[in-house]
């Protein structure tokens, strides 16, 4: 996947005639009265409604927006094909800081905008934007989810996101050491909030070794006052160069594996919930040539989406369990192409997630 940056120029160049672009369809939205401006891109209808969250973020300039709309929305096509999902991927962005311009106004305004599409995107939380938002724009519009489960939602998707995580790196240790198991193996996790705590849970109950860290030391001693068997280091620098690490999780931020970390990377399994893990193009082949083996991120993270897919049916736990278990399968496969194809990971899951979407493209649909 390539990235969509530059002028608005380039940009509507990048949409319709560049085959890195590619989008169906982009709405630019304005509510003078509330003061929304919002972009909403759908990157591909293919496999069902393009289903995406909206970022509220205080964007430099207007084309910045546009061009992280397009970027997030073929970014959901990927992720959303490759969870096994009968969904397209789009995405929205609302230009302005949260904190400062966020309304109930603004938001009713917002989920008209996503209902005049009729269905064709349905929205969820990302960055700056929250379930009880969430609650507000299905006012508006009823192709929103990720809901409070007092308004029929399913709520904090953290719980499956690292279920899924944790079936991703189960796959990665069959694939490398063939048993699943991460009995005694050392597992270093880089970020210990929503996901990353619930994935400590599902190490220890099988009886891994975990290392962790955290910027936010309360989040470090809600698991070390619970678990004293958890080793924690300083700062991430350390975890990456941990003596004996097997595997490495990085549920932070995104841009964790780059020129710096990839090269003093003990472990041999990278696979975590951040998003855009891989800071430039070109890491996940610095990776495999050090023989480390990378899950992809937006296969292993599949779980946040999964839940706010089923909750368009009435959300169901176990059902939902259900789903994000299958990352265990698809995580296998990816590693299997990618040595057919004597490729990387991420880029066997890009070959795999364009195959779905262009064999349903050609499906005959009723
Ligand atoms: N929540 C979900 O369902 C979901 C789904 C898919 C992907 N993700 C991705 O997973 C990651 C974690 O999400 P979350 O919901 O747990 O977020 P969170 O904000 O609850 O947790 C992130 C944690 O990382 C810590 N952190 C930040 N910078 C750090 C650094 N430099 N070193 C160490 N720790 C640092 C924060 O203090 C925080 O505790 C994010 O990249 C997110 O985009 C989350």
């Amino acid at each position: 996947m390539t990235d969509v940056s530059g002028a608005p120029a380039d940009v509507l160049h990048t949409l319709f005639h560049s085959d890195q672009g590619g989008h169906e369809q982009v709405v630019l939205c304005q509510d003078r009265a509330s003061g929304l401006k919002a972009v909403i891109a759908l990157h591909s209808t293919a496999l069902g409604p393009a289903l995406g969250g909206t970022r509220f973020y205080p964007y430099a300039t207007e084309a910045e927006a546009v061009a992280d709309a397009l970027n997030l929305a073929r970014g959901m096509s990927y992720k959303n094909a490759m969870a096994g999902l009968d969904h397209g991927g789009g995405k929205a962005v609302i230009i302005g800081d949260p904190d400062v311009v966020k309304t109930e106004e603004l938001l009713l305004a917002y989920g008209r905008f996503v209902a005049s599409l009729g269905g064709r995107y349905v929205t969820a939380c990302d960055v700056g934007t929250y379930v009880a938002d969430m609650d507000v724009v299905a006012r508006a519009c009823r192709w929103t989810t990720g809901r409070s489960p007092e308004n029929g939602g399913a709520g904090d998707s953290s719980v499956l996101t690292a279920f899924g995580v944790y079936q991703g790196m189960r796959a990665s240790a069959q694939h490398l050491w063939g048993d699943p198991s991460l009995r005694d193996r050392t597992v270093g996790v880089a970020g210990v909030g929503k996901v990353g705590h619930h994935l400590v849970e599902h190490l220890l109950a099988e009886g891994a070794r975990v290392v962790i860290t955290d910027v936010r030391q309360e989040a470090v001693r809600r698991i070390a006052d619970k678990h004293p068997s958890v080793a924690v280091v300083a700062d991430t620098e350390r975890l990456i160069e941990f003596d004996g690490l097997d595997v490495y999780a990085p549920c932070a931020l995104g841009g964790a594996l780059n020129d710096a970390s990839v090269p003093v990377l003990t472990a041999k399994i990278v696979c975590g919930a951040a998003n855009n893990q891989l800071a430039h193009p070109g890491v996940e082949k610095d990776l495999a040539d050090r023989g480390i083996l990378y899950a992809p991120d937006y296969v292993v993270n599949a779980g946040g989406v999964i839940q706010v897919a089923d909750e368009l049916h009435g959300f169901d736990f176990d059902r939902c369990r259900a789903k994000a278990a299958k990352i265990f399968d698809t995580t296998l496969a990816i590693f299997a192409r990618a040595k057919t194809d004597g490729i990387p990971p991420a880029a066997a899951a890009d070959r795999l997630a364009e195959q779905r979407m262009h064999e349903a493209a050609r499906t005959p649909v009723g």
